[in-house]
């Protein structure tokens, strides 16, 4: 038998997303009305995190998590997600605060949950899409995911997407083994929940370009992304070359 998925807590990292964080929080409220919301910000210097405590304060679903200083999207995911297990939740999510992702969107992904130990929103397979972005971003995005399943050989087509879905059991297998701070940070999720064997549905988002408001994408986060990708590639195309020469000395082992 399978765990309940019951209890859904969406974790939204903010940095500087005062006028999205309110939208974002009443769409989702609307879109699932059982699930509860962490607001994680990261000492914004916009006010966001005032703002979380307004929303925490008037819905007993919403809470707010504060830290210190910007220490990147994966550093907040990590004390959420360490936050909603503690607290028992059966299923925890990530989402942007910006509207990229679509709350409406978030009843697809906890179906799939059903039969799935994480559920990727993917943009890259057929259904999903992707509004106003630039090219540039998109050849990026496109070419990350190419380039990364290509090093780690996994069939997974929207490797570095945001909007995401996991039972408590899969992040609880996973989270001590997760190093990386920026966006490269959903790429090492994805690839450590596949490591244990565990299973990875993608399904269709369409993701919208924000129109509030600042991406964080910066060169450091593309450089994390590439060179850590590149790193465990090698390393597992190296453990598999390893294996394939042991058979030939010892075909029976
Ligand atoms: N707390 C905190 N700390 N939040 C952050 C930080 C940080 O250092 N950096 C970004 N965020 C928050 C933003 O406020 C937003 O809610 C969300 O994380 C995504 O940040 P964006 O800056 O809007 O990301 P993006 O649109 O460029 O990138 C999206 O696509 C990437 C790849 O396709 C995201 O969905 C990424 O997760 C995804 O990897
Ligand atoms: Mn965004």
């Amino acid at each position: 038998m399978r765990p309940p998925l019951d209890k859904v807590l969406v974790v939204i990292p903010t940095y500087n997303e005062k006028d999205n964080i309110k939208i974002a929080c009443s769409r989702l409220r609307a879109a699932v009305a059982g699930a509860h919301i962490l607001i994680v910000d990261d000492n914004s210097p916009d006010g966001t995190g005032d703002l979380a405590d307004q929303l925490a304060a008037d819905d007993p679903q919403i809470h707010a998590m504060h830290r210190t200083a910007k220490n990147g999207l994966g550093a907040a995911y990590l004390a959420g997600f360490r936050w909603g297990l503690k607290q028992g939740y059966d299923v925890l999510v990530e989402m942007d605060a910006d509207g990229s992702h679509q709350p409406e969107q978030l009843p697809d992904l906890l179906a799939a949950l059903a039969t799935a130990d994480m559920v990727k929103g993917s943009r890259y397979v057929p259904g999903g899409r992707v509004v106003n972005w630039p090219k540039s971003r998109e050849l990026l995005s496109r070419g990350g995911s190419l380039w990364t399943r290509l090093m780690i050989g996994i069939p997974v087509r929207d490797i570095t997407g945001g909007f995401n879905a996991f039972r408590a059991a899969t992040l609880r297998a996973v989270i001590d083994e997760i190093t990386s701070a920026g966006y490269n940070f959903q790429v090492d999720l994805t690839w450590h929940v596949i490591s244990k064997g565990l299973t990875v549905a993608e399904v269709p988002i369409t993701f919208t370009e924000r129109e509030r408001g600042q991406s964080k994408m910066s060169g450091g986060i593309v450089v994390e992304a590439l060179l850590k990708t590149t790193l465990w590639g090698l390393r597992y195309r190296l453990g598999q070359l390893g294996s394939a020469l042991r058979r030939l000395v010892s075909p029976r082992a």
